[in-house]
């Protein structure tokens, strides 16, 4: 079946990917109309979807808030509109009138369904973007907007897409909401009836909230049922605004922007929105995740491919306290653990001895690395490892050069308090002044330093959020700065082809699809704590995938927690991502440094499982027993199974975990111990991690097919 089909009697499209179908199509009055998203249609199947418009039950209803494409502020709709326009004579409706369509094939496998219109009355013109693609059940969709008049517009809401679900016996919303250090904290609750709005009014993705759903009919669970979901590639404000309505049925908005930020639109400019994909899954929750990761590995990540190297980052043992010979001793202790990448966070550069001086003049610090980071950098490749290092472009200390030179270069308000968080401010990136400035002195650093990867730090939300003598420039900034971050990223990666970049925003302040298209990873959350971290790694999983799930072993107690657990265990919780340290090296023990050495020796044998497999969340991390989580190979051919446990309690029983993504039938041997066990038993009858009893414990059992005589 062609991935994307149009019916010539009905003129319904159906889009199809390789589990799942989707279909539309435009009504009588000109508008894109929904059929269905969910299990494969032929077709006929898709056609007879087509009934007659209901005609409205009373003059109180007009059309139904679910069921539009791209629901409009016009006509007689009253649910909260994914398009709103404001014409330079001040008024505010779209009417749909098709212009045309196209159907593309932007790359071998994917094809993509453009469906064209424009206003009846203004020269305002709407484009729907449909990807579809052979290897993945996600459907990217977004939006763009043509001002092909004379005067300027302005886009008070340009959502990408709304998405409707079908009809269900209810509706259950599953998402993330947190804070600093407690990122990604998962809620699923039954959807409220009215309107639930989903948000960052920050500037960025922010902790608050992740710009991703899950719905389902309130009966799926984490290996069973239909489950639709959404993301939006998207790093600043955003909103999706799910409905519950009255004709019990659902659907959701989403797109840039919080509310009362608007895009303005020039005559002959045009706005494209940030994709919104979709997902529908047979499988639960755990197969929609799994589904979200090896779509972000293909599609979204540039360099899924490669084994992601183990990292060394000094930030939690030197804090600001930097120098050329303090880092090259921690390199020394790195190298010989097997660390592969050694990064230098903050305090190389300027006058930063603390947060509240230098961000914005990014020289190597003359007293601390008098010869630049050059003889640093030649330290750790000579080492073996490569050499990656902390930046934040977007920010500026007031105490600092840069700001003495251009205090115009901040968000701000004329006459008003520029407020600080953290003792900076943020420089405003839509300026092409700013994000041409930080590209420049990114680009000679990368160049000259002999960098390998950039740690890339966002430390502060918007506020005061003004563009002085830019007219339009308070509207503006809120896309221009995003547009702009992401354009310096691309032409950084364009220059450097072998630099990789993580992701940070104070933690996990800006993770999302848009960001991770132009990063490698992500570093998911500042709390290191290895017990929180496995309820924050639950969070990220649910969307995102291992490959780009950074995660450090850090030191006990805990910085931030107090908490102190064993080394095995800080270990456990980091090698279930791309695995890092970041503990003071020169005060770890003999016996912690060859403990460290084993473990991350034990992580390089295993770590394709991890970054490359399939995730199986076996028991979560908010139970009484033990967690546990499953890698597991496409092709069943090893798998690997981490546990981890608080503390026993005499008398709970401890249930056996059914592992997943094993070859029916097969017998699988324990690396470590040599035993054999049946994938029959494995699976369905299931495994006990052994864990040691005593508080924080845990194991990792790594299984390879073929032990034995098969059967
Ligand atoms: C943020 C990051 C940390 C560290 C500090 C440095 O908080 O999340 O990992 O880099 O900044 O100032």
């Amino acid at each position: 079946m062609p991935m994307i089909s149009r019916a010539p009697d009905t003129g319904v499209w159906l889009l199809t990917t390789p589990h799942t179908s989707y279909a539309l199509r435009v009504d009588g009055t000109g508008a894109p109309c929904h059929l269905a998203w969910g299990p494969r249609l032929t077709p006929s199947e898709a056609d007879a979807l087509v009934t007659p418009a209901a005609k409205p039950a009373s003059s109180f209803e007009g059309r139904p808030p679910v069921g539009e494409e791209l629901p409009v502020d016009g006509g007689t709709r009253y649910g909260p509109p994914s398009l709103q326009v404001r014409y330079p004579d001040g008024s505010r409706a779209f009417e749909w009138q098709p212009t045309g369509h196209r159907v593309l094939e932007p790359a071998p496998g994917t094809a993509e369904l453009v469906l064209e219109f424009r206003d009846r009355v203004h020269p305002l013109h709407v484009a729907l973007h449909y990807t579809v693609r052979e290897d993945t059940d996600v459907i990217e969709r977004r939006t763009v907007l043509r001002n092909a008049g004379d005067q300027h517009l302005t886009l008070l809401r340009a959502d990408s897409a709304a998405w409707s679900l079908p009809q269900l016996s209810g509706y259950r919303v599953s998402h993330v909401t947190g804070q600093w250090s407690a990122e990604g904290q998962v809620h699923r609750d039954p959807l409220p009836h009215g309107e639930t709005v989903l948000t960052s009014r920050r500037g960025v993705t922010s902790h608050h909230a992740g710009p991703w759903l899950m719905l389902d009919s309130g009966e799926a669970s984490e290996q069973h049922g239909r489950v639709w979901s959404a993301a939006l590639a998207w790093s600043g404000s955003w909103r999706i605004t799910v409905q519950r309505t009255p004709d019990g049925r659902a659907g959701f908005t989403g797109g840039v922007g919080h509310e009362g930020t608007w895009v303005p639109l020039a005559p002959g400019e045009e706005f494209t929105t940030p994709v919104f994909a979709g997902l529908y899954t047979d499988g639960g929750f755990g197969a929609a995740s799994r589904a979200w990761h090896a779509y972000t590995r293909r599609h979204v990540l540039a360099h899924a491919d490669e084994t992601a190297p183990v990292l060394y980052n000094s930030w939690e043992a030197t804090g600001f306290d930097v120098d050329e010979a303090g880092q090259s001793a921690l390199a020394e202790r790195a190298a010989a653990l097997g660390v592969e990448l050694y990064v230098v966070d903050d305090g190389w550069f300027g006058a930063r001895r603390d947060d509240r001086a230098g961000l914005g003049d990014w020289t190597p610090s003359a007293e601390r690395f008098p010869d630049g980071l050059g003889p640093l950098a030649e330290t750790v490749h000579r080492l073996g490892m490569r050499f990656g290092l902390w930046v934040e472009p977007e920010m500026v200390n007031p105490n600092s050069d840069l700001y003495r030179a251009r205090p115009d270069w901040v968000l701000h308000l004329p006459g008003r308090e520029r407020g600080e968080l953290r003792n900076q401010l943020v420089l405003n990136f839509a300026r092409d002044d700013v994000a041409d400035w930080a590209y420049d002195w990114l680009t000679r650093l990368v160049a000259e330093q002999g960098i390998d990867f950039l740690k890339w730090d966002m430390n502060r939300a918007f506020s005061d959020a003004g563009w002085p003598g830019r007219q339009d420039g308070n509207d503006r900034l809120w896309t221009g700065y995003v547009a702009n971050l992401y354009r310096v990223l691309d032409r950084l990666r364009a220059d450097h082809p072998g630099l990789r970049i993580e992701a940070c925003g104070g933690g996990g302040g800006r993770v999302d699809l848009g960001i991770l298209r132009r990063t490698d990873q992500a570093w998911v959350s500042d709390n290191t704590d290895a017990v929180d971290r496995l309820v924050i790694q639950h969070g990220f999983g649910q969307i995102h995938p291992a490959r780009a799930m950074s995660a450090w072993v850090t030191d006990v107690p805990n910085q931030l927690t107090a908490r102190t657990v064993p080394l095995r265990f800080r270990f456990h919780a980091a090698m279930s991502g791309l695995l890092g340290i970041g503990g003071d090296l020169t005060r770890w023990s003999e016996e912690e440094l060859a403990e460290g050495a084993e473990l991350v020796a034990e992580y390089k044998r295993v770590r394709h499982l991890v970054q490359h497999g399939a995730l199986h969340r076996l028991s979560g991390p908010l139970g009484e027993g033990p967690t546990v989580v499953q890698y597991a190979a496409e092709d069943g051919s090893e798998t690997l199974v981490l546990a981890w446990q608080r503390g026993p309690r005499h008398g709970v029983p401890r249930s056996p975990v059914r592992l997943r993504g094993l070859t029916p039938q097969a017998r699988y041997r324990d690396v470590r111990t040599g035993d054999v066990h049946h994938a029959t038993v494995l699976a369905e009858y299931g495994f006990r991690p052994d864990l040691p009893s005593g508080d924080w414990a845990s194991s990792v059992v790594h299984l390879v097919r073929g032990g034995g005589d098969e059967g």
